[in-house]
């Protein structure tokens, strides 16, 4: 049974008005978003291992930079969600805390490794596309500093997602046939992976019903994997390589692709914790937090000097 206030709160949402972080709110929308965008935020910063890990092997100068300003761009996502999350009134410590204790979610694709570098290319291409295509209608969401945030992150995302498909246009067009082998070896590893960033089948996901109402979603997870599907396929016909789906085909009638079903006992596994590289990524976290200590102790011993000397004068 919904409040007088609930009520007037879900009118709004109906009427497209946004919600600010001073604006009441139901404590479950709240907490549903406070939930969404730390899970985004950590993705974010986990996401920068898989390609980090290549910065050093990078085969030119130019793909090098290329790649540096990408995953310091995700480093920035990051900020700019935790500082979305806080304006629900959680504390960044806090949201880091779950993430390294492995309470909190982060996307399921950062826990595959990285194992050629036509892997960095397809992660642009297919996992930078696939959270453009997520993205998108977040820019329209109802809470209006996630929104906001968003609005710059697909941005930056949509050079992400150019400078993988460039790269993978250089190897599998102008490259040798053992480049296109790579990119070819590297489909086959991600694609169905990417697939699953959208989240479960609807009828499987638990919040969805909810966060429609909301709008803090607009469109359900199968209907955002179908759109990547559909907007797929041409481009891996131009570039040459197999999807590796024998059930995928165009469906004349629902003008759409029709795909094999995901493997879902691996979906849910790697969410669970058990995917081959969890372990690995949230190890990474955790000594890179560590390793910061000294210099948050810093920071704060410099602040308190500061405080102490305004004091005096
Ligand atoms: N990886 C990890 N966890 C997932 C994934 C995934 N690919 N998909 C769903 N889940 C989790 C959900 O977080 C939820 O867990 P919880 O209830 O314990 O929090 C559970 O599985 C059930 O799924 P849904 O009910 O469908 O969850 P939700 O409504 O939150 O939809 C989605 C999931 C589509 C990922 C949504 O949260 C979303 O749009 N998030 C913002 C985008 C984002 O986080 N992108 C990160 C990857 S993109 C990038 O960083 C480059």
């Amino acid at each position: 049974q919904m409040s007088d206030e609930e009520r007037r709160f879900q009118e709004r949402i109906d009427e497209g008005v946004r919600i600010e972080a001073r604006d009441w709110m139901p404590e479950a929308y709240r907490k549903t978003l406070v939930r969404q965008i730390s899970q985004h935020a950590h993705s974010e910063v986990v996401g920068m291992l898989p390609e980090g890990n290549w910065i050093t092997r990078a085969p030119s100068l130019k793909r090098k930079a290329i790649l540096m300003a990408k995953v310091q761009d995700e480093a920035g996502h990051g900020l700019y969600l935790y500082s979305a999350a806080e304006t629900l009134g959680v504390s960044r410590d806090k949201l880091v805390d779950d993430l390294l204790s492995g309470k909190a979610k982060y996307s399921s694709i950062f826990n595959y490794p990285t194992l050629n570098w036509a892997d960095i290319g397809m992660i642009g291409w297919l996992v930078d596309g696939s959270a453009i295509i997520n993205q998108i209608p977040l820019c329209r969401c109802s809470y209006g500093p996630y929104a906001r945030a968003m609005v710059r992150v697909c941005k930056e995302e949509s050079f992400h997602q150019r400078q993988g498909y460039d790269l993978l246009i250089q190897m599998c067009l102008h490259g040798t046939p053992e480049q296109k082998a790579m990119a070819q070896d590297s489909i086959n590893r991600w694609w169905w992976p990417a697939l699953m960033m959208f989240g479960p089948s609807d009828a499987d996901s638990t919040n969805s019903a909810q966060s429609m109402q909301w709008k803090i979603k607009l469109f359900s997870n199968d209907e955002l994997r179908q759109k990547m599907v559909d907007q797929t396929v041409p481009q891996a016909e131009y570039l040459g390589l197999t999807i590796p789906d024998p059930d995928l085909r165009w469906n004349e009638e629902r003008g759409h692709y029709d795909f094999g079903e995901i493997d879902w006992d691996e979906f849910w596994a790697v969410i669970k914790g058990n995917g081959p590289c969890n372990r690995e990524r949230l190890q990474a976290r955790v000594d890179a937090h560590e390793n910061g200590a000294w210099f948050r102790e810093a920071l704060d011993a410099h602040a308190q000097k500061q405080e102490a000397i305004r004091k005096v004068a």
